[in-house]
């Protein structure tokens, strides 16, 4: 056997004109074959790499080194990676719905691949979640680890440089929808958690996994399989990464995140649309209502004027306040990010302030009437308009909800009905990082990163971060590898490769440091 191994030549990446890339990799005896295939645009060459000596870790004697192992790897990585990519896992549309089975089917695939005996696939109400558990380290520490495989809407399609669902490489960045938000930062723990077993022979500390396929839909399923699975799910901390760092090159812990409630109003004028030059003047125009609504929601300091809506607010205390405000922030490189000709928020705060610590009211989407080609002369019947709060700690999100409600109504003339929707409610969450375990990710992440990390807020809503701090009361550690400016959302999503690579070794070192807690 050991023979076969050492003449055994992996010839990696054969890169074909048109586009198409064609990676196999024949892995060493008792190791799986995996084949791979990725495609650029626009390129013809024809690359042959010939590998000898990396692949046959498996013949060297045990223990290597876990930063060579992952090194020996990143092209295999890569291409797995941009595999998980080509799956369009769109919870938000049903059309989606074989993608997000076969979303769910890779993750658990690739959680077997990765050294997981067990691995199941939980049908919920809505899209399917897969958990994991390796519990073969007694007494040992054990994390949870959480992710999401779903992924946003890639729409506008004609607004991405190379196709969303077909991922790319471009001056150093990865893109494709997902590779941020979430599929990248979850393949990074997939590769690390690989990379641990293959070279100790198992892993380090006990790790259950979650991860879902609602995340981008508010994980409307989740807290039933929690509430439901509360022992099942119990772990000594929560691990996550699905966030960001604070700039390029700083890494970054989060230690709190908004709330989200997602509303949704239906306004009804005439019932049916009328011609307005016969009517117009004399009826109600549902458009111009609405306008009229959202143009009353925040004054000429830009706060929310629905009243209660900052009651419960927590003062942020003057130290927190110091320490946010002196991080390594860079006001050019978020006004670079954003590209608007000026800027506003609340008064009396800081941007970062704005960001992360205080609540705000956001218009979504807002249609009706007409929006063809030319001119038609109708007065619609309904107006529509998404919309949403972001909320801070100590804010209620039911009681937002309410107060919500009952001031749209209140500024509503009678001359439309209303019907108004709350999708989704999710709680902020700021917890304390004393626990020891921060300083293990803070001195992991600085191996893998070769940089201090910080301690920051976020604005952005993980639902199921404030469901299990909630419910078990344990550290939470929000890794991020994303950045800012990296599009989540929106079109020519990317990673940074070197967030990606370093993220999965500064998560290797991370879970091995952890045997030591
Ligand atoms: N990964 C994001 C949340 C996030 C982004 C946190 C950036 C911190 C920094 C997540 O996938 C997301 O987009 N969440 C939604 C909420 C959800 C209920 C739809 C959000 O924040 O809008
Ligand atoms: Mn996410
Ligand atoms: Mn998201």
């Amino acid at each position: 056997m050991l023979l076969v191994g050492l003449i055994t030549v992996s010839a990696r990446s054969l890169e074909l004109g048109v586009g198409a890339v064609i990676e196999w990799s024949t892995a060493v005896a008792g190791h799986p074959s995996q084949v791979h295939s990725f495609r650029t645009r626009k390129l013809s060459i024809l690359v042959l790499r010939i590998y000898t000596g990396k692949d046959l870790y498996a013949l060297k004697a045990p223990p290597m080194n876990l930063a060579e192992f992952i090194e020996g790897r990143r092209d295999q990585h890569l291409a797995e990676l941009c595999e998980f990519l080509r799956i369009p896992s769109v919870s938000a549309k049903s059309e989606h719905k074989p993608d997000i089975e076969r979303g769910a089917r890779w993750v658990a695939d690739n959680l077997r691949a990765a050294g997981f005996k067990t691995v199941e696939i939980v049908p919920t109400n809505l899209h399917p979640l897969v958990y994991a558990e390796s519990l073969e380290a007694p007494g040992k520490p054990t994390i949870l680890f959480y992710g999401h495989y779903d992924v946003q809407p890639a729409e506008p399609l004609d607004l991405w440089t190379s196709p969303a669902f077909d991922p790319a490489v471009r001056n150093g960045n990865l893109f494709g929808r997902g590779t941020a938000d979430d599929k990248g930062q979850v393949h990074i723990h997939l590769k690390a958690f690989e990379s641990l077993q293959k070279v100790n022979g198992k892993l380090p500390i006990n790790v259950k996994v979650l991860i879902e396929g609602e995340e981008e839909v508010g994980s409307v399923s989740l807290w039933d399989y929690v509430q439901k699975n509360k022992e099942k799910l119990k772990a000594d901390a929560l691990v996550v990464s699905d966030t960001s760092m604070l700039g390029k090159g700083v890494p970054s812990i989060t230690y709190g995140l908004r709330g989200l409630n997602y509303y949704q109003i239906e306004l009804t004028g005439p019932e049916r649309d009328l011609h307005s030059g016969v009517y117009g003047g004399a009826v109600p125009n549902p458009l111009t209502i609405l306008t009229e609504l959202f143009a009353k929601l925040h004054d000429k300091n830009f706060r929310v004027t629905v009243p209660g809506f900052y009651d419960a607010v927590a003062k942020v205390s003057n130290a927190e306040r110091k320490a946010l405000n002196a991080l390594p922030w860079k006001k050019k490189d978020f006004e670079k990010a954003v590209g608007a000709p000026g800027y506003f928020g609340e008064k009396g705060f800081t941007t970062v302030e704005r960001l992360w610590a205080r609540p705000t009211f956001e218009l979504n989407g807002v249609w009706g009437g007409y929006q063809g080609e030319g001119a038609k002369t109708v007065i619609p019947s309904k107006a529509f308009a998404k919309f949403s709060t972001r909320l801070v700690p100590n804010q209620d999100p039911y009681k937002i909800a309410k107060l919500v409600e009952k001031h749209i109504r209140k500024l509503l003339p009678k001359t439309v009905h209303c019907k108004f929707e709350v999708l989704s409610t999710g709680k902020p969450w700021v917890a304390p990082y004393h626990d020891p375990i921060f300083k293990k990710a803070q001195s992991a992440l600085e191996k893998g990163f070769g940089k201090k990390a910080v301690f920051i807020r976020e604005g952005g809503s993980i639902p199921f971060v404030t469901q299990m701090h909630d419910t078990f009361k344990v550290p939470c550690v929000l890794l991020g590898f994303g950045l800012p400016d990296e599009n989540a959302h929106a079109p020519d999503e990317h990673i940074a490769l070197e967030n990606y690579f370093g993220g999965i070794k500064a998560i290797a070192y991370f879970y091995a440091d952890l045997a030591t807690l």
